[in-house]
């Protein structure tokens, strides 16, 4: 199963042929004070999703975490969420796949027939940080894509690059994520102007269940730092990311 990825950036890569989670693995570097390594598998056996879901990630997939050290503050780091699914979009797009962003962080294929589901999930990203109030310490920033798998060997609901458009090059793809990944980074605006172009959200509306209660009314706009905005009945009211525990159209 061994893949090369000899790519050409600024991030070292640490290569699995197989690992429990790319995300785990990132964490103990960043424990250990790595910066800029991405972490890549060619198969996970215990990978995780947000909000301690489980994530299949057979052979085939790309399946990758950065390891991060930037100067931002913990409440900043869902931009990398964002910047992390914009630069899958992207490479998805350039792939053939009709991709679009489902706030925060799914990347799905939507079409007429399955709106009503929200679209048929492509990726998923999952970042996990350390750090003290003003300053995070470490990102690691985990991107799941179902690439080169059948989606009947995923969970329902799933699809992947070679069901929509055939199989891509792996090394190919994961250059691409890494490459506007880098380019947008350090620049919410840039963040936020290209993820609302890519936004299959906005516009719509939404029913956000969260920690605190459910949000109704329509998907109007994404903020600094990543954060929601729903026109409600009762006025404006700005998710976070984090307190989002299920989005469905409403
Ligand atoms: C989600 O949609 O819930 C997020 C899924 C994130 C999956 C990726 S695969 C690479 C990295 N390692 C993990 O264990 N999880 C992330």
């Amino acid at each position: 199963a061994a893949v090369e990825f000899g790519l050409d950036a600024s991030f070292e890569i640490e290569f699995h042929d197989e690992i429990g989670s790319t995300n785990d693995r990132g964490r103990e570097l960043a424990a250990a004070d790595a910066s800029d390594v991405v972490v890549i598998a060619a198969e996970q056996t215990g990978s995780r999703g947000r909000l301690k879901r489980e994530w299949t990630a057979p052979e085939g997939g790309v399946w990758m975490s950065l390891v991060l050290r930037p100067e931002i503050p913990p409440a900043h780091a869902p931009l990398y969420t964002l910047a992390a699914a914009v630069a899958v979009t992207r490479a998805a797009r350039e792939a053939g796949v009709d991709a679009s962003i489902k706030w925060p962080n799914d990347v799905l294929v939507v079409s007429d027939d399955d709106t009503d589901r929200g679209g048929r999930k492509l990726a998923g990203i999952l970042t996990e940080m350390e750090g003290e109030a003003d300053r995070v310490s470490w990102v690691v920033v985990g991107i799941g894509v179902n690439a080169n798998v059948d989606s009947d060997t995923l969970p329902p609901g799933a699809t992947s690059v070679r069901d929509e458009a055939g199989d891509v090059d792996r090394r190919v793809f994961v250059q691409r994520i890494l490459e506007t990944f880098d380019e947008l980074t350090d620049d919410p605006d840039a963040i936020l102007s290209a993820w609302r172009d890519y936004a299959a959200t906005l516009g719509q509306y939404v029913r956000v269940e969260t920690q605190s209660g459910v949000v109704e009314g329509e998907a109007v706009d994404v903020q600094v730092p990543g954060a929601l905005v729903i026109q409600t009945e009762d006025g404006e009211r700005v998710v976070h990311a984090g307190d989002c525990e299920h989005l469905r159209p409403a």
